[in-house]
């Protein structure tokens, strides 16, 4: 691996757009304040906007000021950072482009110096993906001559099995493997990183972590946010493309999971896809035992009103979209045989909140009968966001002289333990790119594995049905809990 005080350029297409606006140029900046961004680097925009280096940095300047949690602390620092800002316009879809992006590049490597080690990022929309890559690759700008070269691709990679398939032969026909990095933020959150120390750093927990002990697990990514100014691109993934695919397949296989021999993009990721493997395939005929849809209605989050999915900008007045999804799924393996694995998310939910429950089994026996309350079983509880901890909930006396049992919960609080700012996963993620750790990115026969699992299903809610409408600011549609009570269980409110 090269050693991170290597130089390096990152070029990013679709410079002016979004996601570099509020992610990436706050992560960048962020880490450049906190000094680990190796040195000297190029921060090279490509887009189809007219701009010039100067215009590229006020842009990037007043994207810090609103969305980084560092702000620039004086002229000298921001000057030195924006020094390295540059600007390229052109279309990333057309091939002329590409020429004039390597002279760009080697202008500026050589007035800087040192190796061209160069990554590329896609933040472009995804119909543009497939000819980045082969442009890069048709201009040569994928070789590694005279450094490392690697790609970023943003989510989503593809839109369902078969184009995640062509995507991954765009890449393995101008890149190896190792060059490919695609994103799935969801890895680069500080609580998710830690499920993997949190399960392979402590012994006491191992013993527990299968069938015998555990009931079920629930995963839950619930957001307040509808679906703002996405509606268009929302209009064409919906829930389970958006979330259930990527983010909450990783989670399941960070849960699920074999120990890997060590923390190592290799053995992690091969372990996520011994999950993927094991993951009982999904009978149409059937669908409804495992999967489930809904759609937000119009109604009230924190006491404000707010519209239906139907009404939001973008979005067909008769749409079926599903902005509500759930599903039970198994493992089919030794560890897990018979355990459900509930997952659900949801827009235009009570809260923003993202944790896991694993639901362990009642005790065999119950000693005190003399008690009036019932046993409610352990839980532990992993909170991804906000609120970052994890508890765990037992049992106890309460004090008195009857014996009166309690639920009482041992709550770790990431915010009073260790405080301060919890950087951003973008910040985590660019850094393992630029250090060539894809650890935390996702494999192409991970993303396969994960379109093909979900394929009956994507191909049933496209054949026809209408999802279950909820009331906006509820927990989705009511049979869900349904969904989950046909197994004598309950969804954890977060
Ligand atoms: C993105 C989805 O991948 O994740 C969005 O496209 C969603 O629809 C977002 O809102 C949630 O991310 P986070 O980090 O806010 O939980």
């Amino acid at each position: 691996m090269p050693s991170a005080d290597e130089p390096f350029a990152l070029i990013i297409f679709g410079a002016s757009g979004d996601l570099a606006r509020r992610k990436l140029m706050p992560a960048l900046w962020s880490l450049y304040a906190a000094r680990t961004l190796p040195e000297p680097f190029t921060i090279l925009g490509v887009s189809r906007t007219e701009m010039t280096d100067e215009e590229f940095r006020t842009r990037t300047r007043e994207a810090i000021t609103e969305f980084a949690h560092v702000k620039p602390p004086s002229e000298n620092v921001w000057e030195r950072f924006a020094r390295s800002l540059h600007y390229l316009s052109g279309d990333p879809k057309d091939a002329s482009l590409y020429p004039r992006l390597a002279s760009t590049l080697a202008e500026i490597e050589t007035k800087r110096g040192g190796s061209a080690n160069r990554l590329f990022y896609c933040s472009t929309p995804p119909s543009v993906y497939g000819a980045v890559v082969q442009n890069l690759g048709a201009s040569g700008l994928a070789t590694q001559e005279h450094g490392w070269t690697r790609i970023i691709i943003e989510k989503p990679f593809g839109h369902d099995y078969d184009t995640a398939r062509e995507l991954n032969a765009q890449l393995a026909a101008v890149f190896n493997e190792e060059q490919v990095y695609r994103i799935d933020h969801y890895l680069g959150k500080e609580t998710v990183q830690n499920i993997l120390v949190f399960r392979f750093a402590n012994q006491i927990l191992e013993p527990l972590w299968n069938r015998v002990h555990v009931n079920h697990v629930q995963i839950t990514v619930a957001e307040e946010l509808g679906v703002e100014t996405r509606g268009a691109y929302y209009e064409e993934a919906g829930a389970l493309r958006d979330m259930v695919q990527n983010h909450m397949l990783q989670l399941l296989c960070l849960i699920a999971m074999e120990p890997p021999v060590t923390f190592d993009a290799g053995p992690v990721r091969d372990e996520k896809n011994k999950v993927m493997e094991a993951l009982r395939p999904i009978d149409p005929a059937r669908l409804d035992e495992v999967a489930l849809r809904g759609q937000y209605a119009g109604g009230f989050i924190s006491g404000r009103q707010v519209q239906a999915y139907r009404q939001e900008k973008g979005v067909a007045p008769s749409s079926r979209t599903d902005t509500y999804a759930a599903f039970k799924l198994h493992v089919d393996n030794w560890r897990w045989a018979g355990v459900p694995f509930f997952l659900r998310t949801g827009k235009r939910l009570p809260k923003r909140a993202s944790e896991i429950v694993i639901r362990f089994h009642r005790t065999p026996h119950m000693i005190f009968r003399r008690s009036p309350q019932g046993v409610a079983p352990n839980q532990l509880i992993i909170r991804i966001q906000p609120d970052e901890g994890i508890a765990l909930t037992t049992t106890a006396k309460t004090p008195g002289p009857e014996l009166q049992l309690g639920a009482v919960t041992m709550d770790f609080r990431y915010g009073e333990v260790f405080g301060g700012h919890t950087p951003e996963a973008y910040e985590r993620l660019l850094l393992d790119a630029i250090h060539g750790d894809a650890t935390l990115y996702a494999r192409g026969d991970w993303v396969e594995h994960a379109w093909n699992v979900l394929t009956p299903v994507l191909g049933a809610w496209a054949d026809g049905g209408d999802p279950h409408l909820y009331e906006a600011g509820s927990w989705g549609p009511p049979e869900a809990d349904r969904f989950i009570a046909r197994d004598g269980g309950a969804w954890h409110t977060p």
